[in-house]
């Protein structure tokens, strides 16, 4: 293990658990939209909630990379980190405004059901420009975030997201991300929470997901982005 002043360097495997629950997410979610007949506005009530929430989930935690990962890969990982975290930071400007035209389409297509084409295009366009990025985050920056991010600032990033999430949203945001996460993973994400937390989130979050799943998927187990 690297050492920054012995100190513990980061374990970037929950940030691979979160890039598959975003992967798998967002992959669905072009179809979803066009399966939902015109007019059909209970369907796309509970698509649209559902989209709203998974680009909430991906802005949270693209803002946590913001705010607390590249200035530290500025600060420490020079030429090495100069070569790749500007890409990164025009990659989120990209997808933030990509982000921003399927929030501006959502709102009317979940209260009518109309002109669904339009907004499935634009989470088209959202989820190829989410996957080069986590693609090219994965094999670029989470190595140096290995060797430059300690535990205690990797922590920051999962505890940004937990600030700035409604508190009633997080045991669905956690179960989307224990779907397909290894449970050495989840411990350790749980591992810092309080025990009441540690000790029953895994069981509230999996079935608030697979209820949630069944709604908006029709299953409680759907296609998984991992094998
Ligand atoms: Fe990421």
């Amino acid at each position: 293990m690297n050492q920054l002043n012995d100190e513990p360097m980061a374990d970037v495997r929950d940030m691979y658990m979160v890039h598959t629950m975003l992967r798998r997410e967002f992959g669905l979610l072009p179809q979803l939209i066009r399966d939902v007949a015109p007019d059909d506005i209970k369907r796309s009530e509970v698509v649209g909630a559902h989209a709203e929430f998974v680009c909430k989930v991906l802005h949270l935690h693209h803002e946590g990379e913001d705010v607390v990962l590249w200035p530290l890969l500025h600060q420490r990982g020079g030429e090495e980190a100069e070569d790749v975290v500007p890409v990164m930071e025009r990659q989120h400007h990209g997808i933030e405004s990509a982000n921003a035209e399927v929030l501006r389409l959502l709102p009317q297509w979940r209260s009518t059901a109309r002109a669904g084409q339009e907004l499935a295009e634009a989470f088209d366009r959202l989820q190829a420009a989410l996957l080069e990025h986590m693609a090219m985050e994965e094999e670029r920056i989470l190595p140096l975030a290995e060797k430059y991010v300690t535990a205690a600032e990797w922590r920051r990033l999962g505890e940004h997201s937990l600030e700035k999430s409604a508190k009633k949203s997080l045991p669905l945001a956690f179960g989307m991300a224990m779907y397909e996460g290894d449970r050495e993973v989840v411990a350790g994400v749980l591992a810092e929470a309080p025990l009441p937390v540690r000790l029953l989130m895994p069981a509230i979050a999996r079935r608030r997901f697979a209820r949630h799943a069944t709604r908006v998927h029709g299953t409680p187990t759907p296609p998984r982005a991992t094998h």
